[in-house]
């Protein structure tokens, strides 16, 4: 399907955030923009204050002052709604009320040409509800930029009931034309990213709920062990948990209070107290003039005589842990076994989602100490490590002494099922299969779209393929035995590829 042309005009209705964002893209991308909005003022506001972020690039040297005053003079505010009549494709950024935009939608179907595309920058309203009542719901399509839509490379192109598959069409080649990375998702509670990134929030929110360690530690080893880009708490006090406790709750509601939604207490503490985040300064962190953040929890050197390292079996995805301590000059012997490695008296294993206290007394080995998973196991600064109960504290000196050798920093955590990261991406690949599973996404959209709209470092679906389905599905059954909980309940699709002994992409 071709992109819109830029002789086609493009008019933007509400000039907040979202709008003035929108507006600046499509005029950067040279077409002429109309900018409403119904607030007096608001539009013209919207367009100075695109000028004023495209100064601070011309400012920098990263944008000609000619190609400012270019894109500004394509962007004209109109006080009107009638006078965007002849653009060709209107996008809507007004305030998220499904009858305000169901009204809005009317008067547009009134006073545009009957082929003008109609799109929402809607993130929790069905797009088929707000066509349930147009003349020619077909031409309505979801167009859901993230902020702020000019830095952000995600668009969710969102298909209702009745959307026509060449108005979709039309707007993913328009948004990749504007240099966006589009993808398309049916018009589902959250769409793709709301939905899918649930479990991302919700497991280190459990986690400290449970007391596995603080919040600090948590986010460093999000970091610097999974390689995201900002830790749970760090990420909601900057989206404001008024904002991501709200999200979460619509998500639970829309899927009649699935427990795999489940919103947490912590989060509803915050928002009662007020602590919304940066924005009022006081989140799960003090972001006062003089407020320290804290430090995470970091094992002190460990001392340990023993340098040779025994690695029974295959160690799968920690292969290169393996190689980083031979790097370090720990002596490595191989022999068979169940996959696991032995310094001294402790066994190491990475975590198959049982509690390192079960596994310890399952497998008789008594000084278990379970190591978390990472993004790149030849890169991680930082590893989380769970001993159990019956393990000695030389034993647990002895393994941190292990890792600190190849330069790692170790984060003991209290024994919870799937440690940190393992738990993060199991919960996120079976949120993602279920999505593929119900026709949310493709497989391959379902990982950009985490990719690109949240700068995740693997899209969850492939991360699992890397890790093995048989893994992912392995911990997620055991997660949900040490609980009993329907929360972790593995996806059809991850169990079925598990016993297919396949992947997402093969
Ligand atoms: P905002 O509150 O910053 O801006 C909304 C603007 O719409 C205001 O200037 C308001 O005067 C105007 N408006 C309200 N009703 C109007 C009407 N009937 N006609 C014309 N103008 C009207 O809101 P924001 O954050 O820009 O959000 C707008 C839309 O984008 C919502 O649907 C929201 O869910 C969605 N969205 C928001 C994101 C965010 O992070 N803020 C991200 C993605 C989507």
């Amino acid at each position: 399907m071709p992109a819109l042309d830029t002789h086609t005009i493009i008019a933007v209705i509400g000039a907040g955030a979202m709008g003035s964002g929108i507006a600046q893209v499509a005029a950067q991308a040279g077409h002429r923009v109309y900018l409403h909005d119904q607030r007096e003022g608001a539009a013209q506001n919207g367009r100075d204050s695109i000028a004023r972020q495209l100064q601070r690039r011309v400012d920098k040297g990263k944008m000609q002052q000619q190609d400012l005053d270019a894109t500004i003079g394509r962007i004209q505010p109109v006080a009107r709604l009638d006078d965007v009549a002849d653009a060709g494709l209107v996008i809507e950024a007004i305030i998220e009320d499904l009858d305000i935009k169901r009204q809005l939608l009317a008067n547009l179907e009134e006073l545009c040409a009957g082929d003008t595309i109609l799109a929402t920058n809607t993130s929790s309203i069905s797009v088929t509800a707000l066509g349930a009542e147009m003349n020619k719901p077909e031409r309505l399509v979801g167009m859901h930029f993230f902020n702020p839509a000019p830095l952000m490379a995600l668009v969710e192109v969102v298909m209702g009931l009745a959307t026509s598959k060449t108005v979709a069409g039309t707007v993913h080649a328009t948004a990749t034309a504007w240099g966006k990375k589009p993808v398309y998702a049916t018009s589902t509670p959250g769409f793709i990213v709301n939905r899918v990134a649930r479990p991302f929030y919700a497991e280190s929110l459990r986690l400290l709920q449970e007391q596995a360690t603080d919040a600090a530690t948590l986010d460093a080893i999000i970091r610097e062990a999974g390689q995201f880009r900002m830790g749970a708490f760090e990420l909601t006090d900057l989206i404001g948990h008024d904002v991501n406790y709200a999200v979460t709750n619509s998500v639970f509601n829309s899927y009649y209070q699935d427990p795999r939604f489940l919103p947490s207490l912590i989060q509803k503490e915050l928002v009662e107290a007020g602590r919304l985040g940066r924005k009022n300064g006081q989140g799960f962190y003090a972001y006062g003039e003089d407020a320290e953040k804290p430090e995470p929890q970091t094992e002190p050197e460990h001392q340990s005589d023993e340098t040779v390292l025994v690695v029974e079996g295959d160690p799968g995805v920690a292969a290169p842990l393996v190689q980083r301590l031979r790097a370090a000059g720990v002596t490595i012997i191989e022999r068979d076994g169940p996959g696991q490695l032995r310094f001294g008296d402790v066994v190491l294993a990475l975590t198959d989602g049982r509690m390192a206290t079960e596994r310890a007394a399952t497998e008789g080995v008594s000084n278990m100490v379970l190591f978390d998973l990472a993004f790149d196991y030849s890169k991680a600064s930082r590893l989380a490590l769970a001993p159990a109960d019956q393990a000695s504290d030389t034993a647990v000196s002895c393994a941190c002494a292990l890792l600190q050798r190849a330069g790692v920093a170790v984060s003991l955590v209290a024994d919870r099922p799937g440690l940190v990261i393992m738990r993060t991406v199991a919960t996120l690949a079976n949120e993602a299969a279920d999505a593929a599973l119900h026709g949310v996404a493709t497989v391959a959209d379902i990982d950009l779209a985490m990719k690109a709209g949240l700068n995740y470092p693997d899209g969850p679906l492939s991360w699992s393929d890397r890790l093995g389905a048989g893994h992912v599905f392995n911990v997620l059954t055991n997660i949900q035995n040490s609980y009993a909980e329907d929360r972790y309940r593995p996806a059809l699709l991850l169990r079925k590829n598990a016993y297919a002994q396949k992947g997402f992409y093969s």
